[in-house]
């Protein structure tokens, strides 16, 4: 089993996990980009996000430098953006061609993951998608247990 670990993050919360899982476990990490970078305001991106929250949202997100052809699993990682994945995931979701490969996903969040795990089992029909885990954040401050963190991420060489 190959793994990789793959995800967006706009405040951080969602990279430090990232780069947790990395240097624990040394698996290849990339950060998707949007191609235009989200406003760093962060009320004025709230209220945006929930204007556009029933719409499916996508944006244009850098090209990735890598062979998905070489891993058969990712790690994906969001912030949970109005109660699902946020946008650059979705295009990520839907740009890249993921059948077969199994998906492990985290989201970070303040409490409310809404259908975040469901969405994403929709826009990878032809994945596994297993071991979801919810990561709560109260702004940066981990809320969630580092053990339970780290249950997960060895489980999911399982
Ligand atoms: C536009 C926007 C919408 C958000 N919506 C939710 C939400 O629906 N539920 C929730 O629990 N947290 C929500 N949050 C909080 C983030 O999910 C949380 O802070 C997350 O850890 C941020 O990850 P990041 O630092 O990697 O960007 C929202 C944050 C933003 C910016």
């Amino acid at each position: 089993m190959r793994p990789i670990i793959i995800y967006y993050s706009y405040g951080g919360n969602t990279k430090r996990i990232a780069e947790d899982i990395h240097e624990k476990k040394g698996y290849d990490i990339t950060e998707i980009k949007p191609v235009v970078p989200y406003t760093s305001d962060y009320q004025k991106l709230v209220d945006l996000e929930e204007s556009k929250m029933s719409q499916e949202e996508l944006v244009e997100i850098e090209p990735i430098n890598i062979d998905l052809s070489n891993y058969d699993t990712i790690i994906l990682g969001t912030p949970v953006w109005w109660y699902t994945m946020t946008p650059p995931i979705r295009t990520f979701l839907k740009k890249y061609d993921l059948s077969g490969k199994k998906i492990v996903p985290f989201a970070t969040n303040g409490g409310w993951l809404g259908t975040t795990f469901d969405d994403i089992k929709k826009y990878t029909p032809n994945s596994e998608v297993e071991k979801p885990i919810s990561i709560k954040f109260n702004e940066n401050t981990l809320v969630t247990n580092t053990e339970e963190i780290n249950k997960w991420t060895n489980e999911i060489e399982l």
